[in-house]
């Protein structure tokens, strides 16, 4: 039964098309949820988005439910397990996540003892109704892996009709922390063949502080599975990896996957994010891909960074490279999530800058990623994600990047929808002067015909 499980790739859809309708969600606001670390979102059937991660004190597994990705900040949170005082499962509670399959809510999570907290192991539970908030959860059990070892971080995934499960584990005979594992599942609680190995930290990035690979995500896009996972320590080294395979491959082939020799996602002293990982992908109210992660808003920790409070849910949105590889960017730091803006009459360039520079082109992600932050009057302000604090301003008719501070006229835009497109944005600027794309540079002027009104119509992706 659990191969049948629906063919679930992120988020719990069968395709960006299945997400609900592209309603107009709040503004997204990171970070998003405090202090709830190794956060996983799931997109049910039900239309509701559920989230669960971490809490600081590592002794309970919470969900909060919510209708849109925003109102996860303010959503109630609901405890639905709380750990023993004594015995099994009396220490540290770590990382869980939320599956739905074989027609029940599951919650994976990995569990200490109370006389041995750090004796990690991973067990699931299983809800008795359709509603994880109100249902019964029951403890099914441990998760038999092919050792008695340091064993957490796990997720669940279908792809080609096969369950499969990964997370992470200490082998014998291996001097790391922990490596990843695969393998189908037979029953929610056990493997239905021995494990592949997927990776071992070996790297440079993946064995500062500890050797660690841990946090698998998966994601199924452009003929790829790709799996996401974290390394390090958990302070601002930590960050994420990825592996690959042909997804018609076979996955518990070893010699499927490839490993990213460099990091795909790291700290960001631009950003002031700090120690980015163990993330989750999701897709939003319009479909679009999302990754979710947490990060720190500091560099230097006070002790243990495993007992430090403050990795806080982050969530922004995830492009793609030409060749369909996931294109992470840097984490985009606090405030509304950034957006990316291509001119009708250019596509697949974007609004970018460099230094004070704005122009219309393309190159590093993080160049063409700006913030729409709200203003008064419902105006905006452009902040460029990687200048916090600076903004796009105009003055004397030119656009250009420079230090907006509050109520900076030169800095707001009466944002209406595109003058060609109404699926576009179109910026008018104090002057009464829009935004416009012009040979690869942006100026403000009228857009008094046609083709200043696509030069002024921005598509936001
Ligand atoms: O957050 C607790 C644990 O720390 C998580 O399970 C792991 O991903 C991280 O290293």
């Amino acid at each position: 039964m659990l191969a049948g499980a629906g063919a679930l790739t992120v988020g719990g859809y069968a395709s960006i098309a299945e997400a609900s309708s592209a309603t107009e969600a709040a503004p997204l606001i990171n970070p998003v949820v405090r202090q709830r670390a190794d956060a996983q979102v799931f997109k049910h059937t039900d239309g509701y988005y559920y989230l669960t991660g971490s809490v600081p004190e590592y002794d309970r597994l919470i969900i909060r439910r919510s209708r849109s990705l925003a109102g996860f900040t303010t959503a109630d949170e609901t405890v639905i397990w709380r750990r023993p005082t004594q015995g099994k499962l009396g220490g540290y509670i770590w990382a869980p996540e939320l599956h739905w399959f074989d027609d029940a809510w599951h919650m994976y999570f990995a569990a200490g003892d109370k006389d041995q907290p750090f004796r990690i192991r991973t067990y699931a539970l299983r809800c008795d109704g359709p509603d994880a908030l109100t249902g019964k959860w029951s403890l099914l059990g441990k998760v038999e892996t092919p050792w008695d070892t340091f064993t957490l971080d796990s997720t669940s995934f279908v792809h080609k009709g096969v369950r499969y499960f990964c997370w992470a584990q200490k082998e014998p005979g291996i001097d790391t922390n922990s490596n990843l594992y695969l393998a189908p599942l037979a029953t929610p609680t056990t493997l239905a063949k021995p494990p592949v190995r997927l990776t071992v930290p070996t790297l440079d990035w993946e064995i500062r502080g500890f050797k660690v690979a841990e946090a698998a995500a998966p994601l199924i896009r452009n003929g790829k599975v790709f799996i996401a996972y974290s390394a390090s320590a958990t302070d601002d080294r930590y960050c994420l990896g990825l592996l690959t395979a042909d997804a018609e491959a076979d996955l518990m082939s070893q010699a499927s996957w490839s490993k990213s020799p460099v990091p795909v996602f790291v700290s960001s002293e631009e950003t002031r994010v700090w120690g980015p990982g163990h993330n989750s992908f999701t897709v939003d109210e319009q479909g679009r891909d999302v990754l979710v992660f947490h990060g720190r808003d500091y560099k230097a920790i006070k002790g243990d960074p495993l007992f430090d409070p403050n990795r806080h849910t982050r969530v922004q949105r995830l492009y793609y490279k030409p060749d369909g590889t996931p294109d992470f960017g840097v984490p985009a730091g606090a405030g509304e999530i950034p957006d990316r803006f291509s001119p009708l009459d250019r596509p697949g360039a974007f609004l970018r800058y460099e230094g004070a520079g704005l122009s219309v082109g393309d190159g590093p992600l993080a160049t063409t990623q700006l913030r729409q932050k709200a203003g008064p009057a419902g105006q905006v302000t452009l902040e460029p994600i990687l200048q916090p604090g600076h903004a796009v301003r105009v003055v004397g008719g030119k656009a250009t990047i420079g230090e907006a501070k509050p109520g900076d006229k030169a800095a707001l835009f009466k944002r209406v929808k595109g003058l060609a497109d109404a699926k576009g944005v179109s910026f008018q600027a104090l002057d009464g002067g829009y935004l416009l794309h012009r040979d690869g540079a942006v100026v403000v002027g009228p857009a008094k015909d046609a083709k200043a009104r696509a030069a002024a119509t921005f598509l936001v992706s």
